[in-house]
């Protein structure tokens, strides 16, 4: 079996230097002995990443993060004592200890306590952190259960912690820290407003493009191998008649029709969210050619949805 809940196993893997896929609250991750650079170079072949798409690294508790950073913002510090374990990535100045390649040459990493308790009894097991990006083949959608995972990159995982789906459903906030101003690099399961309760406004950068220092930020990501269109749905519908299509809509509200996938019939952000990217995977399965979708409300997870589908969408 290659995957289960077995996190003995999972620790010995590891332990020698193989992959192996681990639940998180946001994505399944592909995990790696951070401090080992061979390790470490599997990920990059297995998911087909380019070597400048850094990685963020993943431990258990703050107190470890001080054995591989250089020291943690006052800021940093304020968010991760309230929001971790949670769908939070801070940068922080790496030390020695991780290898360059991890970063992709930066001299900083991505560092997130992940909240899934399969996953923190195993980082508990072992004496490196994690480095792990989401467990998707390069540019694909990223995966929420163990199957998507074996899916993806079933030959080249040793195993799959299956850790059930995931509760939040998209990636993690990424903040960074210039000059004593926070900043958020990538929106993700952490809502912009509940960061900004803890430390005060906060610069959001948008859409940005494939520039080395953000990489995740890259335009086309997330994205189905099917043609996907953003817009008012009922317009689209009417445009796009006679072809076969598929349909994702927030409440599904005046739509009906075979493939209609409805994030949430309540309009509730979470539990949009916690649905998008497995709707996205069956919607790219069915025998359509065009998947039409419409951006949700900006607000709370909404952000990191719009972002995702503004991505998905483009070509
Ligand atoms: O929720 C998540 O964050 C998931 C789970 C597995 O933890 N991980 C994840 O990793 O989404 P990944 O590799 O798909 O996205 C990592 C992104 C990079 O693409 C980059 O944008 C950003 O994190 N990142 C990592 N290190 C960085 C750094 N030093 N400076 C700026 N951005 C960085
Ligand atoms: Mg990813």
């Amino acid at each position: 079996m290659k995957s289960g809940i077995d996190v003995h196993l999972a620790v010995n893997l590891l332990k020698s230097g193989n992959l192996v896929g681990i639940p998180t609250e946001t994505v399944y991750g592909l995990a790696a002995n951070a401090f080992n650079h061979e390790a470490v170079s599997q990920i990059f072949i297995a998911k087909n990443r380019p070597s400048f798409d850094p990685l963020i690294v993943h431990t258990c508790d703050v107190t470890r993060i001080y054995e591989f950073t250089r020291q943690i913002p006052e800021q940093a510090l304020k968010l991760l004592l309230a929001f971790a374990p949670g769908p939070l990535t801070v940068i922080l100045e790496k030390n020695d200890l991780i290898p360059d390649l991890v970063s992709s040459g930066l001299p900083t990493i991505g560092v997130r306590i992940p909240n899934h308790p399969l996953t923190l009894e195993l980082l508990g097991q072992l004496a490196f952190p994690l480095a792990a990006p989401s467990a998707n083949p390069f540019g694909y959608i990223s995966p929420t259960t163990a199957d998507h995972v074996l899916q993806g990159l079933g030959d080249a995982v040793s195993y799959v912690l299956d850790g059930g789906p995931c509760s939040v459903g998209v990636e993690s906030t990424i903040v960074g820290f210039q000059d004593g101003q926070a900043v958020i690099y990538r929106k993700g399961g952490l809502a912009v407003e509940a960061i900004e309760a803890v430390i005060g406004p906060v610069m959001v950068r948008e859409h940005s493009s494939s520039r080395p220092t953000a990489p995740g930020m890259l335009d086309k990501h997330y994205a189905p191998t099917k043609k996907m269109i953003l817009g008012h749905l009922p317009d689209l519908i009417h445009q796009y008649q006679g072809q076969n299509i598929g349909i994702l809509s927030f409440t599904g509200e005046g739509l009906s029709g075979d493939h209609l996938f409805v994030l949430s019939p309540t309009g509730d952000d979470r539990e949009a969210a916690r649905n998008l990217f497995g709707y996205l995977r069956r919607l790219d399965q069915l025998p359509v050619d065009y998947i039409l979708a419409e951006l949700v409300p900006e607000k709370g997870l909404g952000r990191a949805i719009n972002d995702r589908l503004r991505r998905a969408a483009t070509r």
